[in-house]
């Protein structure tokens, strides 16, 4: 296995996942990991990350440079690139020209990091410091027009370092870089799998849980569901599966949910039916901000009551996953997240420990998992969806009618864009109920009805988000069949507000 050694740079889960990509495990931990811990771990290789700062300035992250005389391969990335050089009595300085985007670098010497690389190619960059001198037994081995070490080594010592990023898609052969690294230069063999993953995870939950019992909480999300199966393959009905219904899912949802766990694996599943409760609490409330917290205050209030019923001893499970975990410059585990937006366990119900099977994959790596677990696309691929469910896509008080109207004109449009064949290209899309009435016209009546919103977005990260160009035929089809199947609705608007300035959901 290979260690990020983080000192807080953006790309640090990136670096991570690309090893992995090459089927070489890696784990991120923090700049604050004794050299003790990682003498160790055993690991073949280590990477330095990028970071924010100057390593002039002292309080920026450092490392014991004995680091470096462990005999493991290390190579450093942006500002552990300088960072080597620091440690080993090279010069930084700042650059009379920062570097920022694409620049062309110029192989200069032999090199088991460019193997298979062209003397000139295209790298991304993003620095204002630079190596102007290089340590002692340190070869520069690339340079680019502004910046006179885009390189370095020093090969007898297995010590690497590039001022550039591998591991963003922009630097056209960071891939193979990086293989060289792992493969050449560390002598990985690239032999984990996500088989092996399934195998040793069961294998290791079944040693873990013995004949105890493991309750989980299952949201019909991603992750939740991935580790249920995980842990039903280990110890079957030793595992309870808690769902709550709060009845502002998606038309049919909590039916689907809980059809395809009870028939895809073995397991107790307990289903809260909780809607007319919710119902209840929400009356009168027109505030989203209210709405919000008056939906999260009932789930846990619910969700823990259940698990306090179902607890006997025996370990609590969660489908927290590796990002969950990991605190940008902080590395592995310094905040524990809880699931479900971060609620703390209530302090009166015992269990004996925490489940977290998924505790080191990527999403991409959880979705892989499931899929070879067997759990169909619609849940493995499935898009986002606000923990408060369709409460937040009911602009002012909530009622069952509106719920109603709302699910069924969701399902339609859902329904449409799975037929259109453009559904792949959409990271979400959903229909909103704003609450408002128009006027229409329906055969010779006159007709005073809701209106539905419907919203799509693309987006890599959800922080930011353009709206869906959905081509007009079918934007057409769409409002067509909920004026014409959605009881209360005479009226389909499309929102084309991109993020900033909107927000993807409306509240
Ligand atoms: P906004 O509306 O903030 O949404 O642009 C960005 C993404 O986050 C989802 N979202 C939530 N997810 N709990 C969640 O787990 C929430 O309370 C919540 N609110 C918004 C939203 O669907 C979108 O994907």
């Amino acid at each position: 296995k290979i260690l990020v050694l983080d000192f807080g740079g953006q790309y640090n889960q990136l670096i991570a996942r690309r090893v992995r990509d090459h089927h070489v495990y890696a784990e991120i931990k923090s700049f604050e990991t004794p050299l003790e811990e990682i003498k160790a771990a055993g690991y073949k290789g280590i990477i330095f990350t990028g970071g924010p700062n100057s390593v002039y300035d002292m309080t920026s992250p450092h490392y014991d440079k004995a680091i470096l005389d462990l005999g493991i391969p290390v190579l450093g990335i942006c500002y552990g690139c300088q960072l080597i050089s620091w440690m080993s009595g090279g010069k930084v300085e700042s650059c009379k020209k920062s570097e920022y985007g694409k620049i062309e670098i110029t192989v200069s010497a032999e090199s088991k990091l460019f193997k298979d690389v062209p003397e000139k190619s295209i790298v991304w960059m993003s620095h204002t410091d630079y190596v102007s001198e290089a340590p002692e037994g340190f070869v520069i081995t690339s340079h680019s027009d502004d910046c006179p070490c885009a390189s370095m080594e020093n090969a007898e010592k297995k010590i690497y370092a590039v001022q550039f990023h591998p591991e963003v898609t922009h630097s056209e052969y960071g891939n193979v870089i990086l293989k060289n690294f792992l493969y050449e230069v560390c002598g990985c063999k690239g032999d984990w799998v996500m088989d092996n993953f399934i195998e040793n995870t069961v294998a290791k939950l079944k040693e873990q849980i013995g004949d105890k019992k493991v309750v989980l909480g299952l949201s019909g999300g991603v992750d939740s569901s991935v580790a249920a199966g995980l842990i039903s393959r280990a110890v079957g009905k030793q595992l309870t599966c808690v769902f709550v219904d709060q009845g502002l899912m998606r038309k049919d949802e909590g039916d689907f949910v809980e059809e395809t766990f009870t028939r895809l694996f073995d397991m107790r599943f307990v289903r809260v039916n909780c809607q007319k409760q919710f119902l209840e609490k929400l009356k009168g409330i027109t505030d989203p901000e209210e709405k919000r917290k008056t939906i999260g205050t009932e789930f846990y209030k619910v969700f823990w009551d259940k698990i306090r019923e179902e607890a006997d001893g025996g370990f609590f499970a969660q489908g927290t996953i590796y990002p969950d975990r990991i605190e940008s410059g902080k590395g592995d585990a310094a905040t524990i997240k809880t699931h479900h937006n971060q609620v703390k366990m209530p302090e009166d119900i015992n269990f004996d420990g925490v489940i977290e099977p998924l505790g080191d994959l990527f999403k991409d790596e959880v979705r892989k998992v499931g899929e070879k677990l067997g759990i169909p696309k619609e849940l493995v691929w499935r898009q986002p969806f606000p923990g408060p469910g369709l409460g937040v896509r009911i602009i002012g008080e909530i009622t069952e009618d509106k719920i109603k109207v709302l699910q069924e004109a969701d399902a339609v449009f859902r329904d449409e864009i799975k037929k259109s064949g453009i559904e792949s290209s959409l990271s979400q899309f959903f229909a909103v109920l704003p609450n408002v009435q128009t006027v229409g016209v329906m055969g010779d009546h006159r007709t005073y009805d809701h209106l539905i919103a419907i919203r799509a977005v693309t987006t890599d990260d959800f922080m930011t988000a353009d709206w869906a160009k959905i081509p007009y035929d079918v934007l057409a089809r769409i409002s067509n069949r909920i004026t014409n199947e959605v009881d209360h609705v005479n009226r389909v608007v499309y929102d084309i507000t991109s993020k900033p300035p909107g927000t993807v959901e409306w509240e």
